[in-house]
């Protein structure tokens, strides 16, 4: 059967989302960004759960509409089951399971990493699928994985952040310059008009294809401070410095562990995926690595970097077309591995 519409339910962090997906095709994609966080510099996990409630329904509603497709004709509701919040997790999950069995459809639990890592299989202009096996690493607010990908179902986790994700990295370090909340897009912004070499961060040391950002967090910390004390001007003087160069080590970081891990594998097909994705530097970094290294690289279109339900939706037609369903005993799981 290959005239299925499949439902995908976003809702583990602080974006209520909903997708149709038909035939790798993504109908609608709908994301309700929760706003309510931004004044406090953070997502306040109380906060994303009563936003979830208040959202799901408008969100699921309107993602039909503009799928032009009535609900009595979706083939199966496709979820994030964890990682995440437990409390933004449970509002997805519950709704879910509550519209699969009223309308007597399967029910499919998708993994929220696993879809980032799928997202590339949505079928979409600009965007490429990977070829088997391939690398992908996953950049985000809550997560910083390279994993080696053997099949749609079948993925290792070979390197991963032992604190911070990088995304916090950047979201923090911009707390610190008091740029407000998510910080990521403006450091991005601010660096691309800075010099890259004005100033030295030190990259953490761990193991080759781990990550550590904490340290860098502390020592942008200690910089600024530093530089304050001298010149209560500095923030304001040299934000596209401080930016470009912070940029500059986050990337090259990021770089550092893939060669590692392209090394440690064989495989020079990589993929990336989150938030951080859509930073300049990292596109930059990768494209120029397709030259200098002869890797093959790819970037998903913007929307299905961040987190979104179409990529949720995609894993669902996925194990869909496998018959890979879940029963009503299905529970959220904060702390879900690949
Ligand atoms: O995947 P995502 O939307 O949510 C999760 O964390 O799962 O990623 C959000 C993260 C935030 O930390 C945000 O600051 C970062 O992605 N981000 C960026 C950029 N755009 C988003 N970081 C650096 N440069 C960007 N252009
Ligand atoms: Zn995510």
């Amino acid at each position: 059967d290959t005239n299925t519409y499949i439902l995908g339910i976003e809702s583990s962090c602080d974006d209520t989302a909903a997708a149709v997906i038909h035939n790798g095709v993504v109908l609608a994609n709908v994301v309700a960004t929760q706003k309510i966080h931004e004044e406090y510099g953070g997502v306040v996990p109380e906060l994303a759960s009563r936003a979830h409630q208040k959202n799901i329904v408008p969100v699921v509603s309107q993602a039909l509409r503009r799928a032009n497709i009535d609900k009595n004709q979706l083939s199966a509701i496709a979820f994030t089951r964890g990682p995440g919040l437990m409390g933004s997790l449970l509002v997805g999950t519950s709704f879910s399971k509550s519209l699969a069995m009223g309308l007597d459809i399967p029910l499919i639990a998708v993994n929220h990493m696993q879809a980032h890592i799928l997202a590339h299989f949505i079928k979409a202009e600009d965007q490429t699928a990977p070829n088997f096996p391939f690398l992908a690493l996953t950049i985000s607010g809550g997560h910083t994985q390279i994993v080696k990908v053997t099949s749609y179902f079948e993925m290792e986790v070979i390197g991963q952040t032992i604190d911070d994700a990088v995304g916090e990295a950047f979201d923090k370090s911009a707390k610190i310059l008091g740029l407000p909340y998510p910080g990521g897009p403006l450091i991005d912004t601010y660096a691309q008009q800075g010099n890259p070499k004005a100033f030295r961060f030190t990259k953490p040391k761990v193991k080759p294809m781990d990550f550590s950002f904490s340290g860098l967090k502390t020592a942008v910390l200690y910089f600024v401070e530093k530089q304050v004390d001298l010149n209560p001007d500095f923030i304001s003087e040299n934000i596209e410095d401080v930016c470009a160069s912070l940029q500059h080590t986050i990337v090259e970081y990021l770089m550092d562990k893939l060669k590692n891990a392209v090394k440690a594998t064989g495989i020079k097909e990589i993929a990336i995926g989150g938030g951080v994705s859509a930073n300049s530097g990292i596109r930059k970094a990768l494209k120029d690595a397709e030259q200098k290294y002869g890797w093959k690289t790819h970037i998903p279109n913007f929307e299905y970097c961040t987190d979104n339900a179409a990529m949720i939706a995609i894993v669902g037609e996925l194990k869909y077309k496998q018959g890979i369903f879940n029963t009503q005993e299905i529970a959220a799981n904060a702390r879900m591995k690949l």
